[in-house]
C-alpha cells in the first residue's frame, strides 16, 4: 500500500508493526516519543484512504487524525504532519 506524506514523500507499506515503523524505516523525518498510543507526538492529519487501529491510545485524537505509532493502513493512504 502506498503511503504518500504531503511535502514529504511516499513510500511503500507492506508488514511492519504500524505506519510509524514503516516511515521511520523510509527515513521520513516524522516525530514520535513513547511508540505506545500515550503522547501523542505522532500525531498526523488523514488526509485520504483508511487505517486500523492497531492498540488502543489514551491520547485522545482530533477528528480525522490518527496516531501513526498506532494504526496500520487498509488501503492506500495521504498523511499530513500536523
Ligand atoms: S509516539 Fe506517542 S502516541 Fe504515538
Amino acid at each position: 500500500m502506498k503511503i504518500t506524506i504531503a511535502g514529504q514523500g511516499e513510500c511503500e507499506f507492506s508488514d511492519e508493526f504500524s505506519l510509524l515503523d514503516c516511515l521511520d524505516d523510509a527515513g521520513i523525518d516524522i516525530p514520535y516519543s513513547c511508540r505506545g498510543g500515550n503522547c501523542g507526538a505522532c500525531e498526523v492529519r488523514l488526509l485520504s484512504g483508511e487505517v486500523e487501529w492497531i492498540q488502543d491510545p489514551c491520547y485522545d485524537v482530533q477528528g480525522k487524525d490518527i496516531l501513526t505509532c498506532s494504526v496500520i493502513p487498509t488501503s492506500d493512504i495521504e498523511i499530513e504532519l500536523i
